[in-house]
This record gives structure tokens, C-alpha cells and sequence, in this order.
């Protein structure tokens, strides 16, 4: 992490005495650390409270230091407040070897599928958080949206998502930031498959496309397999796929207790070529019971002090057994097969722009993108159709209605901000 207030002599001596954290960039379609070896993330969603899970540093270290013994080298965050100081957290992470993949949006200015728009007040507040976390050698990617697109009348909001990019990764070079990867988090919808991934990265143009994409996906529930999940047909889509792909979460629990059996397949001998690893959600237990710890039992939400929602989001973490152990022994016997950065010679070149379908995808090739205070009206699309494409019933197979929805995740108070959409 830089200090860029210390003088030049005052950093000098820190940078020979802290042994700094590589940082994280895309080589074709894998991340390498700066000292060249291929990254594949091993995380967890981390989002005790709405806010900014970033500025409690006693809370971090007890966190961080038990993520350590899990094997996780990140952490996934969904919302931060930039004007908040984040420098401690950020260093006790580093500390222990965990980088940062942090959602530029807040509750307020993301994307929406429904009423496309991209605007000035949305630029200024990605730019906040990019200005902030920019700083940090740990942070190693920044989502540009988070499941934006849902449905097939939905997909005309795709050029507003890279309207988006465009805009972050010029603002990122115009500051002359670290080339710090810009990706999107994308919900695991059959319809929109693989016609979202290729759009984000089409045309000739790299300034305008994602540097690497995310898919969460809950297809691998319960004993599975490669091929009886769904993920070999995932993997039969990504093979030619020209920029880092990975799980940015996974984790499916409808059959209890969890024992991550995919992350076998996701680093093993078939996906570890394609796939750079996986962010499992989540780490704070809560009410739609995806938590590999928790702060202590729920308790009585209406007593005094209590969390809203009755689950404790502070304190010391304890592991929720057996899954937190099965899931570090994934992590420890796995092996992905991985190159030097020195040694690979990337050859994908961007796919094709999918053609327009009505009602499954209505952005028509290689469109012009939005420009800053554009909203969508539907002479943008070529066409007119708009029907609803209801996600197919085997497009996730993420559980029981009753789950809290993992889609736009505000993982913070379990259901009262939820706001995504159930499968099933
Ligand atoms: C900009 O977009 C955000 C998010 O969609 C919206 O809440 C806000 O009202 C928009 N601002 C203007 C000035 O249109
Ligand atoms: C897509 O269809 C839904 C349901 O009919 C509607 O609510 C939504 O506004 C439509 N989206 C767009 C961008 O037209
Ligand atoms: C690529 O896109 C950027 C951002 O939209 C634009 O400034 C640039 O002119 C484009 N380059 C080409 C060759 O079209």
C-alpha cells in the first residue's frame, strides 16, 4: 500500500522494509501478480454491514487473520463509502495476503435494467471509489456493475454497462492509476448465455470492453459433478474467451452441510486453463444461511442493541463447521494448471457481437455506446420488442424460493435490503 503523503525519503525506507503485497493485472485471459506468477482467486464475499465493512480495523484484523487459516487470497466487497478511511483495513489485509475486488456502485448508482441510464452523478461516484482504492496495492479488481442484466428485454442495458467501463478505464488512465482490472459481475442467466460475456468483450476497440468478467453462478449444489452441474457446459463457452474469467460467487447450500466439492472442478485439470478461481458467498452468516462464520448465536432481534435482523455482524468470528473446513481443504489439495507470465503468449482475440433476438438479446451488434446523460428509450434498440424473458428454471438451481436472493446482493441485513430477484 502507498503512503502518498510520506516524503519521497520517508517511502524509500518503508518500501525496503515492508515486503509489499505484487500487485494484480490481465495478460490475455489469466492475472498475473507482479512478480509473474498466474493469480487464481480464492475469496469471500465480505460485507458485514451496508455500508463499508473497510473501516473497522480491529474488526478486519480478526477477520483477515482467520481468512488466512481458510486459504482465501481476496475478498469480494459490495459497497464502501469513498470518503471514509480505509487504510488501515486495507494494510491488515495485504498483510495477510488477501486482495481486494470491490463493486463501484452503491445502492444508489448502479445500473438498472429497467430504466437504462448512465450519468454524470454515477461517473462521479465510481470515480470515488476507484480514486480511493486506487491507492492500495491489494486492490485487485473493480466490478462496473453487479447483475445488472437479468432478463432478455433487460439486455438493452448492456451498452450502458459498457458506457460504463469505457468511461472508468479512461478516468483510470487519465489519472494515471495502476492499470487496475475493470470487470463485471454478471447474474448465471441461461437466456443471456454466452451473449452477455461476448458482448462486454466485442469490437475491436479495448477501451470500450471489460479487462476481465465474473459469473455467479449456483449451479453446483449438494455431491455433483463436472459435468452433471452444468459447469461443463459453463466451461464449453469460455475456452476461446479472450480475458480473465472466474466465479465472483458461488457456494450453492441447499444441501447442507457444504462441501465446495466444485471448487475441485473450478481448479482442476478441465476449468483451471479457462477459469481463474472463485469467490465463495459469503462469510458472515445470516439469515439466508450462506455463512461460513458467524459472530456468535442470533439473537432476539426485538431486544435492546440487537442487530436488526437478530444475526451479530461483529466480534470475533467463529467457523461454521463443517463447512468452513471442507472448504479449506479444497482450497489446500487443489493444484490449477498455471503458466508464467514470461512464458505465455496470448492469442484470443475478441469474439464476435452477438446479433439481436428480439426478446433475448435486442442490442444489434457492435452499437454506438451511450454517452454521459443518455437514458435508454427504444429507438435506441433496433428492436422493438420488449417481452420478458423469464430466466429459465435450470439456469440456477440456487435453492428454495425462500433463500434470500443473491442477486444484487446487499448482503448487509439479510432480507430487508434485499431487492434482487429469486430464481425458481
Ligand atoms: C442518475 O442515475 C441514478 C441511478 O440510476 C439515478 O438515481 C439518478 O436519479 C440519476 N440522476 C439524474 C440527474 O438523472
Ligand atoms: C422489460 O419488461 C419488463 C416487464 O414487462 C418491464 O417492467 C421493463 O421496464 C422492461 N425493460 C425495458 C428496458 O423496457
Ligand atoms: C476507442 O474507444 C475510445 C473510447 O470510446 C475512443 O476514445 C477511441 O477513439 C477509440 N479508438 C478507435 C480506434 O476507435
Amino acid at each position: 500500500m502507498r503512503f502518498s503523503t510520506f516524503a519521497a525519503g520517508a517511502v524509500g525506507i518503508l518500501a525496503s522494509t515492508a515486503a509489499a503485497i505484487p500487485t494484480i493485472s490481465v495478460k490475455g485471459s489469466k492475472f498475473f501478480d507482479s512478480n509473474g506468477n498466474q493469480f487464481f482467486v480464492k475469496g469471500v464475499a465480505y460485507q458485514l454491514v451496508p455500508d463499508d465493512p473497510l473501516i473497522d480495523n480491529n474488526q478486519c484484523k480478526l477477520d483477515a487473520a482467520l481468512m488466512k487459516e481458510l486459504g482465501a487470497n481476496s475478498i469480494r466487497v459490495y459497497h464502501v463509502d469513498p470518503s471514509g478511511d480505509h487504510r488501515a483495513c486495507m494494510s491488515t489485509f495485504a498483510d495477510a495476503g488477501i486482495y481486494l475486488w470491490l463493486d463501484l456502485d452503491t445502492f444508489t448508482t448502479q445500473i438498472e435494467q429497467d430504466k437504462p441510464q448512465w450519468n454524470a452523478t454515477q461517473l462521479e461516484e465510481f470515480q470515488k471509489v476507484m480514486d480511493e482504492f486506487q491507492k492500495f496495492d491489494n486492490t485487485a479488481g473493480f466490478f462496473i456493475g453487479n447483475e445488472v442484466l437479468t432478463t432478455g428485454n433487460g439486455s438493452v442495458a448492456a451498452p450502458y454497462v459498457k458506457a460504463a467501463t469505457r468511461d472508468l478505464k479512461a478516468y483510470r488512465d487519465r489519472k494515471k492509476y495502476r492499470n487496475i482490472p475493470v470487470g463485471y459481475s454478471a447474474a448465471d442467466i441461461a437466456t443471456l448465455r454466452p451473449m452477455l460475456q461476448n458482448y462486454l468483450t466485442c469490437g475491436s476497440n479495448s477501451s470500450e470492453s471489460i479487462d476481465f468478467f465474473a459469473l455467479n453462478a449456483y449451479e453446483w449444489c449438494g455431491q455433483n459433478t463436472y459435468a452433471g452441474s452444468g459447469y461443463s457446459a459453463l466451461n464449453a463457452m469460455v475456452t476461446q474467451y479472450p480475458v480473465p474469467i472466474f466465479f465472483s460467487e458461488t457456494g450453492c447450500n441447499t444441501v447442507a452441510p457444504r462441501d465446495f466439492g466444485d471448487q475441485g472442478a473450478i481448479f482442476g485439470k478441465d476449468m483451471s486453463p479457462y477459469w481463474s478461481g472463485s469467490i465463495i458467498y459469503e462469510w458472515i452468516e445470516e439469515s439466508n444461511h450462506y455463512g461460513l462464520i458467524s459472530y456468535g448465536a442470533k439473537v432476539d432481534a426485538s431486544s435492546p442493541g440487537a442487530p436488526p435482523d437478530g444475526f451479530p455482524r461483529s466480534g470475533t468470528p467463529i467457523p461454521v463447521q463443517p463447512d468452513f473446513s471442507n472448504l479449506a481443504n479444497q482450497w489446500k489439495t487443489v493444484s490449477p494448471s498455471s503458466i508464467k507470465a514470461a512464458d505465455y503468449k496470448p492469442t484470443l482475440t475478441p469474439p464476435p457481437c452477438p446479433d439481436a433476438t428480439p426478446g433475448v438479446w435486442e442490442v444489434k451488434g457492435n452499437v454506438v455506446l451511450p454517452s454521459v446523460g443518455q437514458t435508454f428509450n427504444s429507438a435506441d434498440a433496433t428492436k422493438t420488442s420488449s417481452g420478458s424473458v423469464q430466466p429459465s428454471a435450470t439456469s440456477t438451481k440456487k435453492g428454495d424460493a425462500n433463500s434470500l436472493s443473491v442477486g444484487h446482493v446487499l448482503a448487509g441485513l439479510g432480507g430487508a435490503v434485499a431487492v434482487g430477484f429469486c430464481l425458481l
